[in-house]
């Protein structure tokens, strides 16, 4: 899948950017299938530095509003604002996990990239976020994942001496099981990303976090790649 937004994009900032696979490029091909238009309001799930966001405003000309929980949301406002961005990015600090700020029936899009698995993994996240998305709104969500259904006693032997539960990662089965059992929701694409080797090539070249970069470095060199992918499901509320 070709990226050419992100493909022309400023490199340098880029990698000064990402917490991790290509979240520009990511969410580019993410939206590639989406009937996203100017003026839509679309919100933009643990969106990090906002490079996501970024793409989402710049190339649609939609409305986004950017919650995360580890970022400061003055950190992102600052750098929306230096971007000419203000006003059509609103960031935002959320927690997922909590009672959550929107208005019902508000948004014409929910997205996420490489945020959602850590606050998505349940059954209760889909009917939190479905009350806020209009009639017939979009739901479209890429997350990092396994090409198998790889556990805490099942770890793939490269991996057994970094594998942790934090990385929520799980398989395109399992995520798929659990989207096409919520009633509210119909799932129109389940499938592995182009871009996967091409994001992640990306952010093991960034600059923003040396130390994650330096262990996934070491991760891939020992045969991690074959055991990961990315993961996208996109579907319309009932
Ligand atoms: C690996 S970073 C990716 C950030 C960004 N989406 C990107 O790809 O550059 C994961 C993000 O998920 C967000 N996150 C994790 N748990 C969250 C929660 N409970 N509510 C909101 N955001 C959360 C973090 O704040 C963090 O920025």
């Amino acid at each position: 899948m070709k990226t050419p937004f992100t493909d022309h994009y400023d490199q340098t900032f880029l990698l000064e950017t990402m917490m991790g696979p290509n979240a520009m490029r990511t969410m580019e091909e993410l939206t590639a299938s989406l009937p996203l238009k100017a003026g839509m309001r679309v919100l933009d799930l643990g969106c990090g530095m906002g490079i996501s966001s970024i793409l989402l405003a710049e190339k649609f000309g939609v409305t986004v509003f950017a919650p995360d929980l580890w970022i400061d949301p003055a950190d992102n406002a600052a750098r929306f604002a230096r971007l000419g961005l203000d006003g059509k990015i609103i960031p935002l600090s959320v927690d997922m996990t909590k009672d959550v700020p929107f208005a019902r029936e508000y948004f014409d899009a929910i997205v996420s990239v490489d945020a959602y698995q850590y606050f998505g993994d349940n059954d209760a996240m889909l009917p939190k976020l479905l009350p806020l998305l209009k009639p017939g709104g979009l739901m479209a969500v890429s997350v990092p994942g396994f090409t198998g259904d790889y556990s805490a006693d099942n770890v793939p032997p490269e991996l057994k001496s970094i594998w942790i539960p934090e990385w929520h990662f799980y398989s395109l089965g399992w995520w798929q099981a659990l989207w096409t059992k919520e009633p509210g929701l119909n799932l129109t694409e389940c499938r592995e990303m182009d871009c996967f080797k091409q994001s992640w090539e990306d952010w093991l070249q960034s600059t923003a976090y040396p130390e994650p970069v330096k262990s996934d470095i070491a991760m891939m060199e020992a045969g991690g790649w074959k055991y990961f992918n990315l993961i996208q499901l996109t579907g319309r509320k009932a």
